[in-house]
């Protein structure tokens, strides 16, 4: 058989598989088609939003009993005053140690949510001022001076202007970003390579 009639050949078949898979595809996507079976396939359990004639009040999903604490979240107490925020920073100390991974994660954190108002290097010149008013620098002396605690308790509920981002950032990253933070102060040495690119970057190109 020549050359050209084994590529003819399995080209046909190439074909020919193609088009009774996608005869496979045009079926009824909802429809679990032939069961031979059925025993799973028809649950007998309540579904999570059906009536339910056992309960109490007759729903299937039950609330959660008041006070109920869902794993690996911490309840916090404070009120969203500036007298609270400063409670949160003689009470609150950062659970997570300043490891490279953390520092990263932290990084990370501050690069999607808080860069765009406080700027690559936290000097208060992010991408979005002076369309919003500018937030301070991280390096005045009153937040070179402020408790990790009560710069959770700015990020977790807000303060004046900044809005706050307990939605968005889990406590624990929101620990991270303060690791970060701190760096961006000079606690911790060096610039990372994204801030030494970001100064290096003329302006408007943030
Ligand atoms: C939408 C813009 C915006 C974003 C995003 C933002 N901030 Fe702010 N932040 C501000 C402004 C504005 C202030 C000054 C608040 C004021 O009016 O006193 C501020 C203040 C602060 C302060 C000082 C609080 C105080 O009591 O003076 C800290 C610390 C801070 N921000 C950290 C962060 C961190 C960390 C993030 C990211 C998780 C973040 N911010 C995201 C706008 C923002």
């Amino acid at each position: 058989m020549s050359v050209m009639r084994t590529m003819k050949a399995s080209a046909f078949l190439a074909l020919a598989v193609l088009s009774v898979l996608s005869t496979g595809c045009r079926r009824d996507p909802a429809s679990p088609g032939y069961t031979y079976m059925p025993d799973m396939a028809i649950p007998v359990s309540y579904d999570a939003y059906a009536p339910n004639p056992n309960t109490r009040d007759g729903q299937t999903l039950q609330r959660p009993v008041p006070g109920t604490v869902p794993r690996g979240m911490h309840p916090l107490h404070y009120e969203v005053t500036a007298t609270d925020a400063e409670r949160a920073g003689r009470e609150l100390a950062n659970p997570i140690a300043a490891t490279p991974a953390a520092l990263a994660r932290g990084e990370k954190v501050f690069q999607t949510f808080c860069r765009v108002c406080h700027g690559d290097l936290g000097l208060g010149n992010g991408p979005i001022v002076p369309k919003f008013p500018a937030p301070p620098s991280y390096r005045t002396e009153r937040l070179l001076r402020m408790a990790d605690g009560q710069i959770f308790h700015t990020i977790t509920y807000g303060t004046a202007l900044m809005p706050s981002y307990a939605s968005q950032i889990t406590a624990d990253d929101r620990w991270r970003a303060i690791l970060f933070v701190r760096r961006l102060q000079g606690a911790s040495g060096a610039p990372s390579e994204t801030q030494t690119a970001a100064a290096e970057r003329p302006e408007g190109r943030r």
